[in-house]
């Protein structure tokens, strides 16, 4: 547990580095699904300025998407054109290892069989086969939701699919697309960031009482899980678990 939302930035920054580092020394290439929402945002925004802009492996990095809302790049809410303004657009990552979902396709169940397809490509992954990305990073709603994996959504259940579209009711922009529980099993490492009061109450469902939301069943099989939470977001949780 960290202070606040600009330590959580500060560590979760140094973290993507540090994972990236030794991918790249690993397997000469650091394959990162993005969170979306707002809280991720100071740490994109610290993986381009000084001193970290200059330790992660920029040419080697391959950027990929853990979910997008049904709008175009260029819209306020596009999880894609949150990262870009963060840090995207001022990082020199060459523009053919950036992997944007196609939220604005008309139907998204193709998008995301397309974005399956381009995953297994880059990946190298056969039918069947499931991506194990190096680093999956992962907000979670205020009602236990993951990615677009929303409590309730048959999407949860999926065990074959690496994407897909969803329609979440509760959600402000309800067509999206998301990775499966399915990839985030199969990752290397997932970090949760977890900022706010208004988290509490998910946060100690999930890590405190086992309560079953999506958010709780990302469970890497062989893998490292963290959550990177701020003081407010813990609040809830009982000492032991700070
Ligand atoms: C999305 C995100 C979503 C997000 C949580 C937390 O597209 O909405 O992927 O899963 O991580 O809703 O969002 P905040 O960081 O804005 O609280």
């Amino acid at each position: 547990m960290v202070a606040n939302a600009a330590s959580i930035a500060e560590e979760a920054a140094r973290r993507i580095v540090r994972i990236a580092r030794d991918a790249v020394k690993a397997r000469g290439r650091f394959m990162v699904a993005l969170a979306g929402g707002a809280t991720p945002r100071a740490t994109y925004a610290h993986l381009s300025q000084h001193p970290l802009v200059d330790q992660m492996p920029w040419t080697r990095t391959w950027v990929f998407f853990g979910d997008e809302r049904g709008v175009p790049p260029e819209h306020p809410e596009s999880n894609y054109r949150m990262a870009y303004d963060a840090f995207l657009a001022k990082v020199p990552i060459p523009a053919e290892q950036i992997f944007r979902m196609r939220g604005e396709a008309e139907d998204l169940d193709a998008a995301a069989s397309d974005y399956a397809r381009l995953l297994a490509k880059a990946f190298g992954t056969r039918r069947g086969e499931v991506p194990r990305f190096d680093l999956v990073l992962l907000g979670i709603g205020i009602d236990g939701h993951v990615a677009s994996l929303f409590p309730g959504s048959p999407v949860v259940k999926e065990i074959f699919r690496t994407v897909a579209a969803v329609h979440a009711a509760a959600a402000a922009i309800p067509e999206r697309m998301t990775l499966t529980l399915p990839v985030f099993t199969a990752a290397a490492h997932v970090v949760f960031l977890a900022s706010g009061a208004e988290k509490a109450k998910a946060v100690k469902a999930v890590l405190a009482d086992g309560t079953l939301l999506p958010a709780g069943m990302v469970m890497p099989a062989d893998g490292q899980l963290e959550w990177i939470l701020d003081r407010p977001a813990a609040s809830l949780l009982p000492s032991r678990r700070r």
